[in-house]
């Protein structure tokens, strides 16, 4: 069963990338939220990202995913509505709703007619299952679907997504998934890991700047949107991508680096970048454990189980919301 979301759910005004590019392209360090790569195109060159030899994330939260979803579904019991927050394309799904024998499934994205293609896909692997897809971004506040208020709720957010947030924002955030998904609600969620013994400086920078340019073309989508939404007239040539590890910020930055002194015009404005200067587009921040569990108990959950593979590249963590139980 499978109910296409409506256009009046859309998640932000018509106009929210005009004005996140008018504002962030006036500040000294220009920037443009990293949300904004996944129009129809940005979200297809995601999907290819996820199948590149150099991503190591998403296969590797897949195996996990695999090999520990029956550990899961023993801890949580059947009958949960999954809420997948930032579903895409909802390919790591199915590793949970089945031997979880969810109630329903209720996919939210940003993206509304990729959300409505994914979730009538997953109809037909799953025809018995209510599939409730919501258009939102899942950053601000919004609500569930009538019908999943009574039953128990397991929040889904793989993908290390939260990778996008620093720790302050991410905190936030997941205390917003607590107050969402209710009190004894229960989270299953990715985290990339920090460089450390099984994953080098190098591979985390490859897997961000692949050889074949998939990165780079997802990157440069930003200045394509630009030319198609806004009128733009980006020469995108004059720029290039750069993925480099911030070591003090723990994190993946990627920008986009002028590759000679430039200058288009959007939206009526006139914007000018000298050789060198980036546009800041996207932080992706990795974990340490300690990081991780911390960030578990400052937004209101409790560390339950945790799961990493053996290279120790990649972090699942299953954590429940005790909303107010009494502490020893
Ligand atoms: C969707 C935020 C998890 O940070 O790895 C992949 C996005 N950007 N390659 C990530 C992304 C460039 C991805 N997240």
């Amino acid at each position: 069963m499978y109910e296409a979301a409506g256009p009046a759910a859309a998640p932000d005004a018509a106009d929210a990338f005009e004005r996140a590019v008018l504002t962030g392209l006036d500040y000294p360090q220009k920037v443009i939220p990293a949300r904004f790569f996944y129009d129809e195109a940005g979200s297809a060159l995601f999907e290819a990202i996820t199948q590149l030899p150099e991503y190591y994330p998403t296969r590797t939260e897949t195996a996990i995913l695999a090999d520990h979803a029956a550990a899961i579904a023993a801890a949580v019991g059947p009958g949960q509505a999954v809420v997948e927050f930032g579903s895409g394309s909802s390919a790591k799904a199915p590793l949970l709703l089945r031997p979880l024998h969810a109630a329903a499934y209720v996919p939210v994205d940003i993206s509304g007619e990729f959300l409505n293609q994914s979730a009538a896909a997953l109809a037909l692997q799953f025809p018995e299952l209510p599939i409730l897809p919501v258009v939102a971004d899942f950053t601000r506040s919004f609500a569930l679907p009538a019908r999943v208020a009574a039953l128990p709720k397991l929040g889904f957010f793989p993908g290390s997504t939260i990778g996008n947030l620093a720790p302050g924002a991410a905190i936030d955030l997941l205390r917003g998934f607590a107050g969402l998904l209710g009190p004894e609600s229960w989270l299953v969620i990715g985290f990339d890991l920090a460089p450390g013994a099984g994953k080098s400086v190098a591979t985390l920078e490859a897997a961000y700047d692949d050889a074949a340019g998939v990165t780079a073309a997802f990157n440069c989508n930003l200045l394509h949107r630009i030319n198609r939404e806004l009128g733009g007239t980006v020469r995108v040539d004059d720029f290039a991508h750069r993925a480099v590890w911030n070591a003090d910020l723990g994190r993946i930055e990627m920008h986009l680096i002028a590759r000679r002194d430039t200058m288009f015009t959007a939206a009526g404005q006139t914007f000018r970048l000298t050789a060198g200067e980036t546009i800041h587009t996207e932080n992706s921040h990795k974990w340490t454990p300690a990081e991780i569990r911390l960030i578990a108990h400052a937004s209101g959950w409790t560390p339950v189980h945790a799961w990493t593979d053996s290279a120790g590249r990649f972090a699942v963590r299953l954590w429940r919301h005790h909303d107010g139980a009494l502490q020893p």
